[in-house]
């Protein structure tokens, strides 16, 4: 297949494009460069450095070839931001997804996979989260992918545009077999975090919490590692052409591991002592998230591989401990 991925330089989209690329398929990336990175393009991928707010160019890219299926990574993700700054997120994860939707319907592109988010669920009601929990978003960030779900069902129904909406949990992780080495600037995310206080590039870190209703006290994640979340883009994409249907999945790895689990792994790992602080709470973290993850196995035939904690972490490490 054609495939214009857009957002493809970036940390999951890098990963995204190696996959489709691994499975013979034709990819161009589109990437604005503010936070993607010319060091996690391809060569084998044509790279058009555009904005997806520059409709016109947006638009001509679409034409260049023609495509089989759009894959959309191009976003903000600091849910905390996403409260200071919602023009940031209303104009880039809205407008440019609507301007996306619109330039597809116009260069007749008729399938797209986009990058939601377990943030649409907010607090949980109940564990594991499946695709039925309620979707109650606490952060803005997460209100704008719901939104953008909702514009899919409508053009889905209008212009039958069909869709994968990807409900990632906690992204991780490096390529398996070290090909990507792009390091994401002033991460907010724990494993980048532990990995540059493990590399010495912060002298220390900051675990927010060890007053929560968990086994330590420190909150508990389920992480999915890049690859694995790569894996079920590709899995999507042939779900969705195969049955003319489109789809809303949770991708986790349906583990849950705290903080302190986490930063004991880390150090065990890395051999590094990862000095960490203990302070108060982050507004709007749940104590605890899980994936249920039964719908992506039952209908794409996927499941998460390289999703322990160990694999998590030692692919991680594998390109920090070179910086
Ligand atoms: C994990 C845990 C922190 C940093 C985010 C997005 C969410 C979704 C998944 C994509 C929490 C703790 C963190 C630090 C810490 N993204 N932590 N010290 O918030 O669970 O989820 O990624 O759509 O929308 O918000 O991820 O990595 O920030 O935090 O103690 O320096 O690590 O409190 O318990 P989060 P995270």
């Amino acid at each position: 297949m054609n495939i214009l991925v857009i957002g493809g330089a970036g940390y999951i989209g890098s990963h995204v494009t190696r996959e489709f690329l691994d499975r013979g398929h034709n990819c161009v990336v589109y990437d604005n460069l503010s936070s993607g990175l010319r060091e996690n393009l391809f060569k084998e991928a044509k790279f058009i450095h555009g904005d997806i707010h520059d409709y016109q160019v947006l638009l001509g890219a679409m034409k260049t070839a023609s495509f089989d299926a759009i894959i959309h990574l191009a976003a903000f993700k600091a849910a905390g931001e996403s409260m200071l700054n919602p023009e940031k997120y209303s104009r880039n994860n809205i407008c440019g997804t609507v301007n996306i939707l619109n330039a597809a319907c116009e260069a007749g592109i008729k399938s797209i996979v986009f990058s939601s988010s377990a943030a649409v669920y907010g607090e949980p009601q109940y564990l594991p989260i499946d695709e039925k929990h309620p979707t109650l978003p606490e952060n803005y960030y997460g209100f704008t992918k719901l939104e953008i779900e909702r514009f899919l069902g409508w053009y889905d129904k209008l212009k039958n545009i069909r869709y994968a909406s990807l409900r990632y949990f906690n992204a991780a992780g490096y390529d398996i077999k070290g090909r990507i080495k792009g390091l994401e600037q002033n991460p907010a995310n724990l494993l980048p975090v532990i990995m540059e206080t493990a590399c010495g590039a912060r002298n220390s870190m900051q675990v927010f919490g060890d007053d929560y209703d968990t086994a330590d006290g420190t909150c508990v994640r389920d992480y999915i590692h890049v690859n694995d979340l790569a894996e079920g883009h590709a899995k999507a994409l042939e779900y969705i052409k195969k049955n003319d249907k489109s789809i809303t999945i949770n991708l986790g790895s349906e583990l849950g591991f705290s903080v302190t689990e986490v930063l004991e792994t880390a150090r065990k790992i890395t051999g590094q002592p990862i000095l960490a602080k203990t302070v108060g709470r982050r507004e709007g973290d749940p104590a605890k998230l899980t994936a249920s993850c039964s719908l992506a196995a039952e209908l794409l035939g996927w499941k998460a591989k390289y999703s322990d904690m160990e694999t998590l972490i030692k692919t991680s490490w594998d390109v920090y401990k070179n910086i």
